[in-house]
């Protein structure tokens, strides 16, 4: 008994050590993740795989994709874990959609 207490407080430890490191909507460098957003290019070039078109969701959309459904959308590429994208690039890269959401100042609609 004593080892299932001690074993879900070390799970519970190493999910509060997980949202601690988490992605969070409001940090990022768009400036940077217009560079992280090449490794996303490389399939999503209107050839391949449709484009990344910023401008084709709004913010909402772009945070639920990177936050809520991050499952989703880690589960859409079968080989997400090559990217290498760490937590700091992911948040670059959402920034750098949402600067150009539908709904932002500067909607970006082609490329
Ligand atoms: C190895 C090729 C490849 C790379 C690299 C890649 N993708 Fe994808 N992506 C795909 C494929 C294939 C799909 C599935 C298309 C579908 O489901 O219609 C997809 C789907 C998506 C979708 C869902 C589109 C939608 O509206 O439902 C999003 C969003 C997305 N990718 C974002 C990204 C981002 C962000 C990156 C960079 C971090 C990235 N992708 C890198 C191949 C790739």
């Amino acid at each position: 008994m004593k080892f299932v207490k001690f074993a879900s407080i070390f799970a519970a430890l190493l999910l509060l050590a997980g949202t601690a490191q988490g992605f969070d909507p409001e940090a990022g460098d768009g400036a940077k993740g217009k560079d992280d957003v090449m490794k996303c290019r490389g399939c999503h070039d209107g050839t391949k795989t449709a484009k990344l078109n910023p401008g084709g969701k709004t913010k909402k959309q772009w945070t639920r994709f990177f936050e809520a459904d991050q499952k989703k959308l880690v589960a859409k590429h079968a080989d997400w874990a090559s990217f290498a994208l760490n937590n700091d690039q992911l948040q670059n890269i959402h920034r750098f959609l949402i600067e150009r959401a539908l709904d932002s100042d500067k909607p970006q609609t082609c490329d």
